[in-house]
């Protein structure tokens, strides 16, 4: 995965089982969005191949993704501030997705929502914009979730809040691959996590089974058990 020149992405390669949650740390730049935005089928990789289920979808364009149930939920949100919450939920409903998730299920999951169904979402807080961003998602009926960063910005009462939706999301199926500069959050949630470093994976495990130094390592790229090593 390139932008012109400049590699974002080498020789990332993993997998995603169904109904896990796999999380992927790393530092700023290292290539998270990049590499959601390649799953979503937003940037299209240079080389190499994504599939879903055996079939190649490296180049099946991001709305036929949507329609396979591959659903991001970008970084920043990126909602329409002047239409309203629900206007904005209603906007991630794909008509050939079937399943569970509508306008009165996402109240359920939020019920804060449904007062504020008519309020533009300029007006909304930044963590109850986060909540829309998914519940937008959900809207979808997704089979994977993409989620890039959802502690931005947040305060950690919000981000924790937000983060123990999760298992209801799970228990309805649904996988969720989910970036994070949060490390902490993200171990806490997920089943297995790697750790990208510029563009490469540099550690990958089940959070119980990664030390913090470790992880700390792999995060910012620090040689380990090097004699007298740099600082
Ligand atoms: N549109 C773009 N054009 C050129 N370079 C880009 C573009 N988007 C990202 N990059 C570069 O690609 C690399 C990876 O960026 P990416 O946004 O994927 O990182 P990230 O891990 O999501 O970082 P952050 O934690 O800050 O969101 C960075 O070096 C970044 O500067
Ligand atoms: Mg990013």
């Amino acid at each position: 995965m390139r932008y012109g020149l400049l590699p974002a992405l080498t020789n990332v390669s993993f997998t995603l089982a169904a109904g896990e949650t796999v999380a992927m740390i790393g530092a700023n730049g290292a290539g998270k969005s990049t590499l959601l935005r390649a799953i979503a089928g937003i940037h299209t990789p240079t080389a190499g191949s994504i599939r879903l289920e055996g079939r190649d979808i490296t180049h099946l364009p991001a709305h036929r993704r949507v329609a396979a149930g591959i659903v991001l939920v970008p970084e920043g949100r990126r909602l329409f501030p002047s239409l309203t919450l629900e206007e904005n939920l209603v906007i991630g409903s794909v008509p050939s997705r079937r399943g569970s998730w509508n306008v009165a299920r996402v109240f359920e999951l939020f019920p804060w929502m449904a007062t504020r169904r008519a309020r533009p979402v300029v007006y909304l807080s930044g963590g109850e914009q986060q909540a829309v961003a998914i519940g937008r998602a959900l809207m979808a009926n997704p089979t994977i979730l993409l989620i890039d960063e959802m502690s931005l910005g947040l305060s950690p009462a919000v981000v924790r809040k937000l983060y123990d939706l999760l298992p209801e999301l799970l228990a309805a199926g649904t996988t969720i691959l989910l970036v994070e500069q949060d490390v902490t959050q993200a171990l806490r949630v997920s089943d297995r996590a790697h750790c990208l470093l510029e563009g490469k994976i540099t550690l990958s495990g089940r959070p119980r089974d990664l030390s913090p130094s470790d992880v700390e390592a792999a995060y910012f790229g620090l040689a380990k058990s090097t004699a007298g090593g740099r600082g």
